[in-house]
């Protein structure tokens, strides 16, 4: 009985067991990675997702507050090589095994510390009092007109103070923080004067020992030395959709200058339209240079020689910032007066809506304005003056142009020249 009794129990034990790890989800899928996954990889996602996760930026959602906990426990096995090695190998059971066996890099993190090694702040985000906001960071980007239309990801290289990393933001190099015994981590000390027997005077003054912090570190370590922050690169990922507006403000959440002592404001990118530069790369060679921009439409300018204003018979290949070509032209016959300007619904900058990000059609797209110049020959050989001459005097008196009427004066009326 007692036997049966015991089997029975270490049976529901181990079905127990088996749906616990059944119930537990991967850490790729977790972070939205798959294996092949590099280091860089996991940090983005786990940067990303731990902060859309927040329970601060989720009250009362216990289903984000648990995706929080899993993102921690995701990252803290994934980021450290010996861990990922036995994670991938065994899976979760191994590297709780080998956690147990109390191996250095094993310690499981609150997922509140670990979020404020990547933001500050005490692992909030600075509503509650006591939580101070770092200071906003803002840069100006250039970019050609033709990234405005065509959208581009990139990386970006930005210098900013980031919490170090070796010793996880406490500045001390075994990561220990004692409190200060001097003044029990006040900060401050009472100190008494005696200003005649029997009379004492209090004074609060800040602590000598710990200066103030009321914590204190046996040895500073030796990558920040003690500051608990370092000036690096990082490298910041950029996605320009097609159609954004120069002027437009790219703000990411918490990624401006780190610090123990705050959580991350936010880093904010300004785009701005680069002046065009004329490309002699081959490849990159497309009229962008030539295009301007107003709003969502776009204009050019189009060069057309008298004989082709005015008798027709001509195309042009535009070729657009994205490489395709608009094919402008005239039958014979068909006049451009200098000047006028064409519409080409459709050709202008892509729609691009922050709200529906995917969602532009061909009718959202802005025009394209072709304006067109028209350059009359200054010179020609005498023979071809003569020709042209006896042309004009042939015709000018049977058919021509009202100028009185197109200038919109009144009379004289003047009625000359083809
Ligand atoms: C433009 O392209 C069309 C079709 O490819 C071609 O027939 C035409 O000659 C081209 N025009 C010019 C000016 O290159
Ligand atoms: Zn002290
Ligand atoms: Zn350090």
């Amino acid at each position: 009985m007692q036997l049966l009794r015991g089997f029975i129990l270490s049976f529901a034990i181990v079905l127990l067991l088996v749906q616990l790890v059944l119930a537990a989800e991967d850490f790729y899928k977790i972070l939205g990675l798959d294996k092949s996954a590099s280091e860089k990889d996991i940090k983005r996602a786990y940067r990303t997702l731990s902060k859309k996760f927040h329970p601060d930026k989720n009250p009362g959602d216990d289903s984000a507050r648990e995706k929080f906990v899993e993102l921690a426990e995701a990252y803290e096995v994934l980021s450290t090589s010996t861990t990922r090695k036995i994670y991938d190998q065994y899976g979760r059971e191994g590297v709780e095994q080998h956690r147990q066996g109390g191996t250095a890099g094993g310690h499981a993190h609150d997922p509140f510390d670990l979020f404020s090694r990547f933001f500050g702040g005490g692992g909030h985000f600075g509503h509650a009092p006591g939580h101070r906001r770092g200071p906003d960071m803002e840069f100006r980007i250039g970019l050609p007109l033709r990234d405005f239309y065509n959208g581009r990801e990139f990386e970006l290289n930005i210098e900013r103070q980031q919490i170090c990393d070796a010793c996880e933001g406490t500045g001390s190099a075994d990561r220990e923080v004692i409190t200060c015994d001097k003044c029990s981590g006040r900060g401050m000390v009472i100190q008494k004067h005696m200003l005649a027997p029997g009379m004492f005077q209090q004074v609060q003054m800040q602590c000598d020992k710990c200066r103030g912090q009321g914590k204190m570190i046996k040895k500073p370590c030796s990558v920040c030395h003690g500051k608990r922050a370092v000036r690096k690169e990082v490298e910041t990922s950029v996605t320009i959709e097609p159609g954004m507006d120069r002027g437009m403000r790219l703000v990411f959440e918490n990624e401006a200058d780190e610090s123990p002592d705050w959580i991350a404001g936010d880093l904010v990118l300004i785009l701005e339209e680069k002046e065009p530069e004329i490309s002699t790369d081959e490849e990159h060679r497309t009229d962008g240079a030539f295009f301007r921009r107003r709003g969502r439409d776009l204009f050019w300018k189009e060069t057309l020689s008298l004989r082709e204003a005015w008798m027709g018979d001509w195309t042009r290949n535009i070729t657009h910032l994205d490489g395709h070509v608009v094919q402008l032209g005239r039958k014979r016959g068909e006049v451009v007066q200098p000047l006028s300007v064409e519409t080409v619904k459709g050709e202008g900058m892509p729609w691009y809506s922050a709200e529906h990000l995917y969602d532009y059609d061909d009718e959202g797209a802005g025009s394209l304005f072709v304006e067109y110049i028209v350059i009359l020959p200054d010179q020609m050989e005498s023979g071809m003056e003569e020709d042209f001459h006896a042309l004009w005097d042939k015709w000018r008196k049977k058919n021509g142009v009202d100028l009185g009427k197109d200038s919109e004066r009144p009379k004289p009326p003047v009625k000359d020249e083809l």
